[in-house]
């Protein structure tokens, strides 16, 4: 029976550390982190993600700034949104809350989120410094950051150990395998078009997915002891679970995260870690 790697907890200890840094720095500097949160229309997902993220900023002290915009509007006319949020002195963090209407390019937008306060780390300034380990010189992508946190506090080595990642999204994936292959680990990347799929999750000894499909890794799919990471989150028969069939592969594992409470909530924590980082890393 595998040891359950619990995100609430976790979350909960480091947002309590935040919580009291954000107090210190607030102290210091007479203003709290700032972050910036943007919303383009009103899809119905991403207004709950927005809200869970501002809820979570004001748990710890965190000051947000919500920016809803509506759904017709031009590519041009959103990036001197941005632009304006990166030469506001009082803004620490910029996010662009994912997927913007079919109109607009997500990739240009991010281009033009400032690379030092780009707490979502997806601008390809912080992506490279992602690839090549400088973790401390920029911001790193939370969900990446928030599963590592997860082998750091349960004390889980990666050095020399066979490390898959299934699913390659810009996101989660290539990061979260990047940043395997700082830890020494060996990694195999696998994704829609990897042909036999169970021949290398089989031989992980870290199995980290993050796909969206539901149920996708079962029992006979997984190494006995293996600590397996479930990044998925979907809707099956009207409950909500992960890519992975967890009450099989618990049986299995020697550790599993929970969908929900695993990953999930870490992700949040590091946008409120990154808004702290970002804030410090701007007040020198
Ligand atoms: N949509 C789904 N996940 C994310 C995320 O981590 N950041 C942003 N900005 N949008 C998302």
């Amino acid at each position: 029976m595998a040891v359950i790697l619990d995100g609430r907890v976790l979350s909960e200890k480091i947002r309590g550390e935040l919580k009291e840094e954000v107090e210190y720095l607030k102290e210091k500097f007479g203003r709290a982190p700032t972050l910036a949160v943007v919303l383009v229309g009103n899809d119905p997902a991403s207004e709950i993600y927005v809200r869970n993220k501002i809820k979570a900023c004001q748990k710890v002290g965190i000051n947000s700034l919500d920016k809803k915009l509506p759904e017709t509007i031009t590519q041009e006319e959103l990036n001197r949104v941005v632009k304006e949020l990166n030469d506001n002195k009082d803004v620490d963090g910029i996010i662009v809350q994912l997927p913007l209407p079919k109109h607009l390019s997500c990739r240009e937008v991010i281009n033009y989120i400032s690379p030092e306060k780009d707490v979502d780390g997806f601008h390809p300034l912080n992506a490279g410094k992602c690839m090549l380990g400088l973790y401390d010189e920029g911001l790193m992508p939370c969900t990446p950051a928030g599963v590592m946190k997860f082998f750091e506090e349960y004390g889980i080595e990666l050095q020399g150990k066979n490390a898959v990642m299934v699913g390659h999204s810009n996101i989660v994936g290539k990061p979260l395998a990047n940043m395997l292959l700082n830890a020494n680990a060996t990694v195999s990347v696998c994704h829609v078009y990897t042909q036999d799929l169970a021949f290398y999750t089989k031989k992980a000894d870290i199995l980290c997915v993050a796909t969206g499909v539901p149920h996708l890794i079962k029992a006979e799919m997984v190494k006995d002891g293996a600590v397996v990471i479930d990044i998925g989150i979907s809707r099956l028969n009207g409950k909500i679970v992960g890519d992975v069939d967890f009450e099989a592969v618990k049986e299995k594992a020697s550790a599993i995260t929970p969908v929900p409470g695993g990953v999930g909530p870490m992700t949040i924590t590091m946008l409120l870690y990154n808004t702290v980082k970002a804030f410090k890393m701007r007040h020198g």
